[in-house]
């Protein structure tokens, strides 16, 4: 099942185009997610949760949390005695996942911190794991999104990265593109955000697939870097380890 939670703006560059969209689809960004993925997208999430080998105690990482998914499914991981960071630079997604938080019990271990992921406000070496759901695809300037990613783990630490990917069987991608093109937009449109999630179909396109996704994490420093496919290649998960033991 193909799933398409990440619209974009039509121009790449600019960095206030993507944080209005995200903006915009916040109201209904949860409730879109559930219908697009008919509800996949938490295993998807849980899988990468568990590449990411975050443990309890983990001082942990979800960058682009949008609304707060992923981040908490990694603090239930890293527990009371832990804590999560969650970073996204759209306030919206922000505010909804902070309302989201307050309703758990008991009160996940989490900081939602306002900020760019090509920029992280955060010392070297200061965390354990980390997670990106669908961001990957999303940001800019993706080798300097890594990059930010390698220096703030500890040598030791992992990350996954989930995104979507191309299949690299020509029928299962144009079943993904129809899957995009006849039900993503039209649902997408009923929404009123027909625009934001056309985009998903270029954005697609252009997105580095497994292989040239290792090729980017190496290029950074990441030791390891593996890409797994999973949904038959329509999506995948990057998991990447610095050098070094975790102390
Ligand atoms: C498709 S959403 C994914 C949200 C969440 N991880 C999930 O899986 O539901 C992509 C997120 O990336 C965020 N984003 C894109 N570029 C960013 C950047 N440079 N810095 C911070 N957040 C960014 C957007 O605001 C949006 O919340």
């Amino acid at each position: 099942m193909p799933y398409a939670p990440c619209p974009m703006p039509n121009t790449q560059s600019m960095t206030n185009e993507i944080q209005s969209i995200f903006n915009r689809i916040a109201p209904v960004y949860d409730q879109l997610n559930d219908w697009l993925s008919l509800g996949q997208h938490r295993i998807w999430k849980e899988m990468a949760v568990k590449w990411s080998a975050a443990k309890s105690g983990d001082t942990a990482l979800d960058l682009c949390c949008g609304s707060g998914d992923l981040a908490l499914r990694l603090a239930r991981r890293t527990g009371a005695t832990g804590k999560v960071y969650g970073v996204d630079f759209s306030p919206n997604l922000l505010e909804k996942a902070k309302e989201r938080s307050h309703w758990q019990y008991p009160q996940p271990a989490i900081a939602w911190i306002e900020a760019d992921v090509l920029n992280l406000p955060f010392d070297d070496n200061q965390f354990d794991a980390a997670t990106m759901g669908y961001g990957l695809r999303n940001v800019k300037d993706i080798p300097r999104s890594l990059q930010e990613l390698y220096r703030v783990l500890k040598p030791g630490a992992k990350a996954a990265i989930l995104d979507f990917h191309r299949p690299s069987n020509p029928q299962l991608r144009a079943f993904q593109q129809l899957y995009l093109d006849s039900f993503v937009v039209p649902v997408a449109s009923y929404l009123g955000l027909k625009e934001e999630y056309a985009y998903i179909s270029p954005s697609l396109d252009r997105f580095p697939i497994g292989r040239e996704q290792i090729k980017l994490a190496r290029q950074v420093g990441f030791a390891v870097a593996t890409h797994y496919t999973i949904v038959n290649g329509m999506m995948g998960v990057l998991v990447l380890s610095k050098l070094g033991v975790i102390s």
